[in-house]
């Protein structure tokens, strides 16, 4: 019989031997006649399904408004001296982006994760903080360094008003906001945060899309597609920062001596 020599990798996600190229399975022309956006192609490549529009609509608003948050935050701030250190946009990129992790952007899987548990057990918002913090652990989604109660994050607030309007469930949402009661009561500046907001609506969208079964939701969640979407946000704010340096021809970087507290 035939023997099948075994291959090096496997991919499911999309094939470019045919005449034209595809992402799951849909073509390219397909997808320009269809007017795809970039949550299409992320519905398709991450998801392995065509998502609805308002779905698309959703991811797309995630990537626009995580896109950037100014110079001073970790990853821009990376970029930029990066940048002035006369590096290459791959390498100032990457240096932006190694930042992302449980305190700055790649909160969105653990909040996710955190959050669906809690809800799914019908778990009192005030227990659920509080055991945490009796395990030692930051509720992901929670906390901000600039925004707070009465300095709230437009991003969030954008974000909820489309979801309240466009998904057919808000649950995971609501809960994540009965644990910001909470946390606020504690502290002014533990908002609920983009990250926290974007974990909480997508388990909303997965789960109200209808496509997605709880099996398949628990896949994204343990396997943690989310902070992907920060990631590929971000990079485009980072990419501006290092065009930006190199435009400005920005010499080296460098502390002063009065920014550092030298002590033994
Ligand atoms: N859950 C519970 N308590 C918290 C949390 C939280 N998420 N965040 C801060 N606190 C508490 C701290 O324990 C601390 O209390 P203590 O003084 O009694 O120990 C107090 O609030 C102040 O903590 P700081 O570290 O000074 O807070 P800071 O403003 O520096 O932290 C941060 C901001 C890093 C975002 C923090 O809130 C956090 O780790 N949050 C969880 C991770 C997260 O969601 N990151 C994403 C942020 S959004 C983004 O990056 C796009
Ligand atoms: C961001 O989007 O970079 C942030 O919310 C973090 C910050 O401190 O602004």
């Amino acid at each position: 019989g035939k023997v099948r020599a075994p291959t090096h990798i496997v991919s499911t996600i999309c094939d470019d031997r045919g005449e034209e190229p595809t992402y799951c399975g849909v073509s390219m022309s397909e997808l320009m006649e269809a007017d795809a956006n970039v949550g299409d192609a992320i519905g398709l490549l991450w998801f392995k399904r065509r998502l609805p529009r308002y779905a698309t609509k959703f991811i797309e608003m995630c990537v626009v408004l995580c896109a950037d948050h100014g110079p001073c935050v970790s990853g821009a701030h990376n970029t930029i001296v990066t940048a002035r250190a006369g590096k290459d946009l791959i390498s100032c990129l990457v240096s932006g982006l190694l930042t992302i992790g449980p305190r700055f952007g790649g909160a969105i899987d653990d909040a996710a994760r955190y959050f669906k548990q809690a809800c799914d057990q019908d778990q009192d918002p005030d227990e659920f903080v509080e055991m945490m913090k009796r395990r030692g652990i930051r509720v992901p989604g929670i906390g901000h360094r600039i925004k707070s109660k009465d300095n709230r994050d437009k991003r969030v607030e954008l974000l909820q008003r489309y979801a309240r309007k466009h998904f057919p469930s808000t649950r995971y949402l609501d809960y994540a906001i009965s644990v910001e009661g909470y946390t606020l009561q504690k502290a002014a500046n533990l908002v609920l945060n983009v990250d926290g907001c974007i974990g909480a609506l997508f388990l909303d969208l997965l789960s109200s899309v209808g496509m997605f079964t709880a099996a398949e939701v628990q896949e994204v969640v343990d396997v943690g597609y989310l902070n992907g979407l920060f990631v590929l946000a971000r990079s485009i704010g980072l990419i501006g920062h290092a065009l930006d340096q190199k435009r400005l021809q920005q010499p080296l970087f460098r502390y002063p001596w009065d920014e550092v507290l030298y002590t033994k």
